[in-house]
């Protein structure tokens, strides 16, 4: 048993059974002047140092002027990848768009030209090499989304990435199967067949063999379309997987209504959302999930946060840690950004980027709050004036420890 006490700050207390919306993300759960006592793996109990009665421990850490907070969850990311895209990045400065970059046979194709290519040897170390940084940099759960494979062989080797990179690590890792990320060239003039392969190879023979979790699609103009969606993301649920959905990047199509028909657990992106998409997601559970990693780095719209939680609606936060169009994985310049792009306070930031981003992905049972029983994956920051402080200093992380599974990493 390990024991932390004089807490400053205690955050994102209590058990949900769905993610925070609206008004409640921002009145930050938390307890001032806490304990937490973690036996082996878990989170034992916690409360206030009023009531912390002897205890027999093994260990004790001092936490005096410290914040305690689950560690981040980050629901949206493409981390297994072949290699960075510099080039790309550097004509765009240019001038170039990335929808021009991806017309010339660059963006997503080119990262699944370079990925066939790799063994399945070379992607695991690598991968492994940014999972290791994002833990250090307090990531405590993620979601990792296959899609520059684009064949059957090359999305079934992501897969076993993941699924290598799960047992790997110490924190929960989620597979979506993002085949239906770009029409691949030896499909170009025949997208049937491609879709073909996705909903008659790819899913039956990937949900067979356990590798997957949940159904992507990117839907948008220049990709996919609404119809096919409804086509993928069904054939994927009829093998148990929940769909998680790339919608609205750069235009609104109808694809949020549609994912809301299929009972999709979260749409991300919504960089261009109206205010027919607001209406339609007050009408559901979806859970609408904002990237501003990926604004930040192509200079598109921020996903309208403000709006969403005005709303009354739920919102998370993710990296899209990926190679051409976010390549950080750190949570906590985007919590920053939540804050100075999407005009959340830092108590909304934080629940969109804990409690809710465990429910974008299903690992709210496990973590992403702090309560009896869940994995003791936690984060222990600098000394702080107030929690206001973790967002404050962006691209400054103010961790101290990261706890792993009850160990200090
Ligand atoms: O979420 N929008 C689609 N997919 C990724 C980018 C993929 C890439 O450019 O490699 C995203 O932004
Ligand atoms: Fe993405």
């Amino acid at each position: 048993m390990k024991l932390i006490t004089n807490i400053y700050q205690l955050l994102v207390t209590g058990e949900y059974d769905k993610a925070l919306c609206g008004k409640e993300m921002g009145a930050m759960p938390y307890i001032e002047n806490a304990y937490l006592v973690i036996d082996e793996d878990r989170i034992y109990e916690y409360g206030s140092m009023d009531d912390l009665h002897p205890i027999a421990v093994d260990e004790v850490i001092d936490a005096t002027g410290q914040i305690v907070l689950p560690m981040w969850c980050d629901s949206h990311t493409h981390l297994v990848f072949a290699t960075t895209r510099e080039d790309e990045f550097v004509d765009r400065i240019k001038g170039l768009s990335y929808q021009e970059i991806a017309a010339r046979g660059g963006g997503i194709l080119n990262s699944a030209r370079k990925l066939q290519a790799m063994s399945e040897d070379e992607l695991y170390e690598d991968a492994l090499e940014r999972l290791s940084q994002c833990i250090k940099t307090g990531t405590g759960a993620i979601e990792i989304k296959t899609g520059y494979g684009l064949t059957v062989a090359s999305e079934l080797k992501m897969l076993r990435v993941i699924k290598r990179l799960s047992t790997a690590v110490d924190i929960p890792v989620k597979a979506t199967l993002l085949a239906a990320h770009a029409i691949p060239e030896r499909h170009k003039q025949n997208r049937e067949a491609y879709i073909d392969e996705i909903v008659n190879e790819m899913i039956p023979a990937f949900t067979k063999e356990s590798l997957v979790d949940f159904i992507d699609i990117f839907c948008e103009t220049g990709y996919f379309t609404v119809a096919e969606m409804d086509t993928i993301v069904n054939a994927g649920k009829a093998h148990g997987l929940k769909p998680k959905v790339h919608v609205n990047q750069f235009t609104s199509i109808g694809g949020i209504q549609k994912a809301i028909e299929l009972e999709a657990l979260t749409v991300d992106h919504l960089e261009e959302l109206t205010e027919k998409d607001i209406d339609a997601l007050k009408t559901s559970n979806t859970i609408p999930v904002a990237l501003p990693g990926c604004s930040f780095f192509l200079n598109i719209p921020y996903t309208p946060a403000r709006k969403i939680i005005d709303a009354g609606l739920s919102l998370a936060v993710a990296t899209d840690y990926n190679p051409g169009s976010s390549p950080s994985s750190s949570m906590n310049f985007i919590v920053s950004q939540a804050c100075i792009n999407l005009k959340m306070t830092p108590a909304e930031a934080i629940v969109a980027a804990t409690i809710n981003g465990a429910f974008a992905m299903d690992v709210a049972k496990e973590t992403g709050s702090i309560t009896k029983g869940k994995k003791a994956n936690l984060i222990i920051t600098k000394p702080l004036p107030s929690y206001n402080a973790i967002p404050y200093h962006f691209g400054q992380h103010q961790i101290d420890k990261v706890i792993v599974n009850g160990e200090v990493l």
